[in-house]
């Protein structure tokens, strides 16, 4: 998938979407370092996502496994569950979205909204780079606001493990099963409706 293989648009469309379904969250994390530059190259596909009013109210803590306590918390506002798998990847994050709109301090009701716009960006960007990223709803927050003093305008909204994952043949035995499980998606016509709710095209 290189890119002078790439001469069409038809191409670049089918590498796109090969890429969208390559990505997946997975549990089990290379100990592999991942370098500033990328973790730069990944908050740029950030940058540019859509946002309402262009508010950008996306908000990222980052700690990278060689910042020892820093790592600590942020591994700290995750909850038990998560923290048993999410601990081996090198870098660990957390997110926010703006409560409010900068322009005239009304509610931003789409903050987690383009928060998510801006985690898709990332998790494509991730993917076309070999990386894997497993975002979790599963956070502590009251842990997350003690050790990271969020001020008032922000939400807590979750935690993401990046990194690259393990070769199949080197996932600990207590989690090939959750590493192997088959990913299932709904088909076109439970969610894309034509004349009638519910009465799908496709
Ligand atoms: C907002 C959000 C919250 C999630 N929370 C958790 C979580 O707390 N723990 C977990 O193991 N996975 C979590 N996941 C991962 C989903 O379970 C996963 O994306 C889904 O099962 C589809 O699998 P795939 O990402 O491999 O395609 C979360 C994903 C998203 C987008």
């Amino acid at each position: 998938m290189e890119n002078q293989n790439i001469d069409t648009s038809q191409d670049l469309a089918q590498v796109q979407l090969d890429l969208i379904k390559k990505r997946k969250s997975p549990v089990a994390f290379s100990e592999k370092e991942v370098a500033k530059d990328q973790l730069e190259q990944l908050f740029e596909a950030v940058r540019w996502a859509a946002s309402c009013f262009n508010e950008q109210p996306w908000r990222f803590v980052v700690a990278t496994k060689d910042q020892g306590d820093h790592y600590q918390k942020v591994l700290n506002g995750l909850n038990p569950h998560n923290q048993t798998w999410a601990q081996n990847a090198p870098v660990l994050m957390l997110t926010f979205a703006k409560k409010t709109f900068d322009k005239n301090g009304r509610p931003n009701m789409h903050s987690w909204h383009d928060l998510g716009l801006a985690m898709g960006n990332m998790s494509a960007q991730s993917t076309a780079m070999g990386l894997y990223l497993h975002q979790m709803a599963g956070i502590v927050r009251d842990n997350i606001q003690k050790d990271f003093d969020i001020p008032e305008d922000y939400e807590i909204v979750s935690g993401i493990a990046l990194g690259y994952k393990l070769d199949i043949e080197d996932v600990p035995e207590d989690l090939k099963d959750r590493e192997t499980k088959e990913r299932t998606r709904k088909s076109l016509n439970e969610f894309v409706f034509n004349e009638a709710w519910g009465e799908s095209s496709f």
